[in-house]
C-alpha cells in the first residue's frame, strides 16, 4: 500500500481536473506522501475560477508538481503531454463537466468533456499501456434504483440526468477497453463530496455562502432530501488506497449472470462514500450553528433530475483497500466552515 515516501517517491501520476475541488486535495495528498503530480485542467469557468486558481497556486508551491492548461478534448496536446511524460504510473481523471442541474441547461458541455474527453483519454492511456487508469463516476448513476444501501453489484441502468448518463457512459466505454486492451480500469462512483476548498455550486457552499449574506436557501423536496455526505479527505484516501491497486480479471466472473462491478477484464467499480446518509435539514442546521446565524428558508418541490436519497454500500472499498471513510458530518462541516471563514476573509475581503 502506498503510504510513504520511500515506498513511492519515484512514481509520476496523472491527475487531471488538479484545480477542481477534489483534483487540489488528491494532488496534494499525492505531493504530501512523495509521488511527482503531473495536473491537467482547462480551468473553466463553470464556477467562479478564482477558487481554482487559488487551489493551483497551492499546488505550483510544490517543485514535485507541473501543470498543463489544456482541454480533454484536445487530442493532439494530450498525446503530447502522454509522450512527455511516457510512462506515468498511474492516471487519475478528475476532469469532467458536475452538476446534476447544469445538465438541463447545457448538456453539450456534457458531451464534450465527459465523453469526447473520455475517450481521448482512454486512447491515450491504451497508446501509453498506461497500468492503472481510475476514473470519477458518480452516485447519480444509481438514478432510478432505490435498493438502499446503493450496492455496486445491483443494475445501475436508469440515470435520471444527462450528466448521470455521461458517467454510465465513461464505465461502459472503460469496460470496453479494459475488454479489447487488457487496461487495468477503476471507476469510482462518489457520493457528495464536501469540505474546505469545497465547490461554490454545490449545497454546502451554497447554503453556507446564503446564510452569511442573509439570503434565502431553496430547500427542494420541501427538506425531504437525504444525500450519503463524504468528507473529502475520506474520498481522498479511497483513491490513494486504490491506486497501487489495478483491477484483475475475476476468474469466478460469470456471463449467465453478470456482475455489474467486475469483469472477465481488469476492470473494478467502487462505491467510495461515507454510508450513514444525512437530512439536508440536519446540514442547514449545523452550518446555522457554526456560522452563528440564522437561515431562511423556502421549501420547494424536488427540482427535475434530483433523487431523493443517496447511500453508499461501501463493503467492497473496505474488503480491498481496509478503509473505512471516517469523518463525521458536525466534524466535516466543522473545519468547512472554519476553511469557509478564513477563504473569504483571505482572498475576498
Ligand atoms: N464533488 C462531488 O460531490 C462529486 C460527486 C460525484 C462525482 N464527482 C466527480 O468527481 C470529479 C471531480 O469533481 P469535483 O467536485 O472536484 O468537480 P470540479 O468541477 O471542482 O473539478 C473538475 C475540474 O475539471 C476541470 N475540467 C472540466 N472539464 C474539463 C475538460 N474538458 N478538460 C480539462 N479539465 C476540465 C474543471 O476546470 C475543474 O477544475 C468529477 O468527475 C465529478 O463529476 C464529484
Amino acid at each position: 500500500m502506498i503510504t510513504n515516501l520511500s515506498s513511492s517517491h519515484s512514481k509520476k501520476i496523472l491527475v487531471t481536473g488538479c484545480a477542481g475541488f477534489i483534483g487540489y486535495h488528491l494532488a496534494s495528498r499525492l505531493l504530501e506522501i512523495g509521488f511527482q503530480v503531473v495536473g491537467l485542467d482547462n480551468m473553466n469557468d463553470y464556477y467562479d475560477a478564482a477558487i481554482k486558481q487559488a487551489r493551483l497556486g497551492l499546488l505550483q508551491q510544490n517543485r514535485r508538481f507541473s501543470f498543463h492548461r489544456i482541454g480533454l478534448e484536445n487530442r493532439s496536446e494530450l498525446e503530447r503531454i502522454f509522450a512527455e511524460n511516457d510512462p506515468f504510473d498511474a492516471v487519475v481523471n478528475l476532469a469532467a463537466q458536475a452538476g446534476v442541474r447544469y445538465s438541463l441547461v447545457n448538456p453539450h458541455a456534457y458531451t464534450d468533456a465527459n465523453l469526447v474527453g473520455f475517450v481521448n483519454l482512454l486512447e491515450a492511456c491504451r497508446a501509453a499501456e498506461v497500468g492503472h487508469l481510475l476514473f470519477a463516476s458518480s452516485s447519480s448513476v444509481y438514478g432510478s434504483n432505490t435498493m438502499m444501501p446503493f450496492d455496486v453489484h445491483h443494475p445501475a441502468d436508469h440515470p435520471l440526468s444527462l450528466y448521470a448518463a455521461t458517467k454510465k457512459a465513461n464505465e461502459l466505454m472503460a469496460h470496453s477497453y479494459s475488454h479489447l486492451f487488457s487496461l487495468p480500469v477503476t471507476g469510482l462512483r462518489f457520493f457528495t463530496v464536501y469540505g474546505p476548498w469545497g465547490r461554490p455550486d454545490m449545497a454546502t457552499y451554497l447554503f453556507a455562502d446564503r446564510i452569511m449574506k442573509g439570503q434565502p436557501i431553496q430547500v427542494f423536496n420541501h427538506g425531504r432530501m437525504k444525500r450519503d455526505f463524504t468528507y473529502v479527505d475520506d474520498i481522498v484516501e479511497g483513491v490513494v488506497r486504490l491506486i497501487d491497486r489495478p483491477p484483475v480479471p475475476n476468474p469466478s466472473w460469470d456471463r449467465q449472470n453478470p456482475d455489474p462491478a467486475t469483469s472477465h477484464a481488469p476492470y473494478r467499480l467502487y462505491n467510495i462514500g461515507h454510508n450513514e446518509p444525512v437530512e439536508l435539514m440536519r446540514v442547514i442546521r449545523l452550518l446555522e450553528q457554526y456560522l452563528g446565524k440564522e437561515a431562511k428558508l423556502e421549501f420547494q418541490p424536488i427540482q427535475p433530475g434530483d433523487v431523493e436519497a443517496t447511500y453508499a454500500d461501501i463493503d467492497d472499498l473496505t474488503a480491498t483497500v481496509g478503509f473505512k471513510p471516517s469523518v463525521s458530518i458536525e466534524e466535516g462541516l466543522r473545519r468547512f466552515v472554519d476553511w469557509y471563514l478564513s477563504y473569504h476573509h483571505n482572498y475576498s475581503g
